[in-house]
């Protein structure tokens, strides 16, 4: 499949949101002791509704990753894991199996629920990748849960006349649809490589919640510079787009958006909902064996 086009639409962005803020993330662990980077912590989730968590991992060492992810449940969300480099094999409750390489991504619906693992599938070397984890509307939350793995080639891509290169993981970017799409929340995903010097224009809906995280050297950002490891929230100023600039080293950024739900947010861990009695179901139905059972 040829997945890399020529540019059906280019954005045309008039002035770019400006920087809120700069956000460097938290070191944390979790799992059975993945070491990570958590980006979008809790305290921003009202912030970036719809977005939840954002987590970055990237380590050459074994015993930052082998522990990986054990069993564990999810309800009321959705789990996008990209992988830029290394190998994760995940298993699920509904039997479903996939290894998940290189480039590759998989999309999780965790919706009324699943129980899965995620453990990576090589002894050493690098592994590095995010996890986003993306809000569902309430009427949604209970829905049979989906899933789908996309192979490095299987993601849409183009290239700008600037040399810019970008995988479209969800939403639109210069008329190229993404791997996947979503009602109400709209979300925008992409992964953007830009040689030193180049600049990328994506527009934006006015009401969408934006933020860019430079995870390879930095960019400029309507003057802000963001420093390699940052994320940087973008205004909701009105302004009909962003524009990434590289300096004088290349750079590779996520760029992610998407429409707020303005719905409570209510998280237990791995359970995300509206209410604390919708938690409590879920804590129940998780230890009574109930969660992830009958499909
Ligand atoms: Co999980």
């Amino acid at each position: 499949m040829k997945t890399t086009q020529t540019i059906p639409h280019p954005e045309q962005v008039a002035r770019s949101r400006a920087v809120e803020q700069l956000v460097l993330g938290k070191a944390t662990s979790d799992g059975a002791g993945v070491k990570l980077t958590r980006v979008l912590t809790q305290p921003l989730q009202r912030r970036l509704d719809p977005f939840l968590m954002l987590d970055a991992f990237r380590s050459d060492q074994p015993g930052d990753y082998l522990g990986g992810f054990p069993d564990h449940p999810h309800r009321g969300f959705e789990a996008i894991t990209y992988m830029i480099a290394g190998r994760m094999r995940h298993r699920d409750s509904a039997g479903n199996e996939g290894l998940l390489e290189s480039g590759g991504l998989q999309w999780m619906t965790a919706a009324r629920g699943v129980i899965h693992s995620e453990m990576p599938e090589q002894q050493d070397g690098l592994m590095e990748g995010f996890q986003l984890w993306l809000n569902l509307p309430a009427r949604d939350k209970m829905n049979p849960p989906w899933y789908r793995d996309f192979k490095a080639g299987e993601i849409p891509s183009f290239v700008t006349d600037d040399g810019v290169s970008a995988r479209v993981i969800a939403g639109e970017s210069h008329g190229v649809a993404g791997a996947v799409t979503r009602a109400v929340t709209e979300p925008l995903y992409l992964d953007v490589h830009l040689p030193a010097g180049a600049r990328f224009a994506q527009s934006l809906a006015p009401k969408a919640r934006a933020f860019v995280y430079a995870y390879r050297g930095e960019v400029v950002i309507a003057g802000t510079v963001v420093p390699e490891h940052n994320m940087a929230i973008l205004a909701g100023d009105g302004a009909d787009g962003v524009l990434l600039e590289a300096g004088a080293q290349p750079a590779r950024v996520l760029l992610v958006a998407g429409l707020p739900l303005d719905e409570p947010i209510v998280q237990h861990g791995p359970f995300v909902m509206n209410t604390e009695a919708e938690i409590y179901a879920a804590v129940s139905d998780y230890k009574e064996g109930r969660l992830g059972q009958g499909g």
